[in-house]
């Protein structure tokens, strides 16, 4: 058992969770650093009547119970300590979902429709729908609503485990109301006790008003969104869509080339609807390329040797009623690190639920509910760049813990559509507790 270090030896806000009956600490033995690779992506570390003890805002053990419930600290603590007992339940960390686009008005019911009856996302798209459909009412959004709808987003993700939530920009496709959004997003990160991590998104799709001037758009990303949103520390990384019907990768290295220069992280959508060269690209230090569904062999390759994530994201297959997913079992066969994401947004995958989406990595892309946890939590850490506080539960890490009422942690993947996620613990706080 640790001990709390001295500057946490107050009991203020100290958790005590006992009696679990599968604690998954996502510890791992094989020694490896970086990501989740193969055979690694499996292991969960977990304790079987598991005890977790968390101080203020950080993790202080995980252990037996028993060792628990004999530790001198806990003992002499006891009283001041808010304990809860986690029989029949699951505790694993916090999900970390690292793809998301939450600050948007409406939902795209027009496009759905057309979906249902036989047009294609890109169909959609070329006709006037799809992402530049969402922009007009962000435009004219207050900062306020912008705010209430990202925040709103951020309590159903921590109803369903989610404790860390990227959020992008991307649907004000304006110097102002990209900074706008990036705003909401900020106002709504005070207000939610877990983690959120801002990227400017601005390179989603070349607005309607730049048609056929996509270089004059991709310079005002570059020379004007891309400086002030650093400058006032808004975003921590730079995503672009780089993809058939958005943005090349000549425009992609330009954006890169400038999020680089005022030292922010990048990332990218890329291969969802044809297949992005990804070569060009790492030398960026790319922290994740996300949807992959059209990768090429060749850049699977390279991936393995590099510590860029590829994050899955089929709630957008699942959503958008395509019969091509990733290539989840030859990315983790192959060593990529893989990782899972919600992709929250009005268009492709308006789903807050990482349960949800960890149901389909194990139906549709064939992945071990193991491995959808541990691409989920660890994975999703290390696609935020985030491992060193987030991800696992071990000593010193982020008190960040999501607990299930199910008695095997299969079962969050297997009950496709019901929330079994009890509560979720966000930097040592509880909102919202449904239970105990
Ligand atoms: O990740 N592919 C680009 N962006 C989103 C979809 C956004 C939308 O359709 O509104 C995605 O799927
Ligand atoms: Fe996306």
């Amino acid at each position: 058992m640790t001990r709390p270090a001295k500057s946490e030896a107050s009991t203020d806000h100290a958790l005590l969770l006992v009696n679990i009956s599968q604690l998954l600490t996502l510890r791992t033995s094989s020694g490896n650093s970086g990501p989740r690779r193969g055979k690694d992506l499996q292991e969960l570390g977990i304790i079987k009547d598991g005890a977790v003890l968390s101080v203020g805002k950080k993790i202080v053990s995980a252990c037996k119970t028993r060792d628990a419930l004999r530790d001198p600290w806990i003992r002499k603590n006891r009283k001041k300590i808010v304990e809860l007992d986690c029989a029949g339940q699951v505790v694993l960390p916090g999900f970390v979902d690292s793809h998301t686009h939450p600050v948007f008005i409406e939902p795209r019911l027009v496009d759905f429709e057309k979906r249902i009856a036989g047009a294609t996302y890109e169909q959609i798209a070329e006709a006037g729908g799809g992402i530049r459909s969402s922009v007009e009412g962000v435009r004219k959004a207050g900062k306020k609503l912008l705010t209430d709808k990202v925040l709103s987003a951020l309590h159903e993700m921590a109803e369903q485990g989610t404790a860390t939530v990227e959020a992008k920009s991307g649907y004000g496709l304006t110097l102002d109301s990209e900074i706008k959004s990036l705003e909401a997003i900020r106002g709504a990160a005070v207000k939610w006790p877990g983690t959120v991590i801002a990227t400017l998104l601005g390179a989603h799709v070349v607005p309607r008003e730049f048609h056929g001037r996509a270089h004059e758009y991709v310079d005002i990303v570059c020379k004007q969104m891309v400086p002030l949103v650093a400058e006032r520390k808004l975003a921590q990384f730079v995503d672009v869509f780089t993809d058939r019907g958005a943005f090349t990768a000549e425009d992609t290295e330009k954006i890169f080339d400038a999020a680089k220069k005022h030292g922010l992280g990048v990332r990218a959508h890329v291969c969802q609807l044809s297949e992005t060269a990804l070569r060009p690209l790492l030398r960026f230090n790319v922290a994740s390329f996300d949807h992959m569904d059209h990768v090429s062999e060749t850049d699977i390759r390279l991936l393995t040797k590099s510590e860029t994530v590829a994050t899955l994201v089929p709630g957008a297959n699942y959503f958008l009623g395509t019969d091509n997913f990733p290539p989840a079992r030859k990315l983790i066969e192959s060593g990529v690190a893989v990782a899972l994401a919600t992709d929250y947004n009005p268009g492709s995958s308006p789903t807050a639920s990482m349960p949800f989406v960890l149901s389909l990595a194990c139906t549709h892309l064939k992945m071990s509910p193991a491995e959808a946890i541990a691409a989920a939590t660890v994975n999703g850490a290390w696609a935020l760049r985030l491992q060193e506080r987030k991800g696992s539960i071990e000593s010193g890490k982020d008190a960040d813990l999501a607990v299930f009422d199910v008695a095997d942690y299969r079962e969050i993947a297997y009950w496709v559509a019901s929330n079994r996620c009890a509560f979720s613990v966000l930097n040592g706080l509880m909102p919202g507790a449904r239970s105990h």
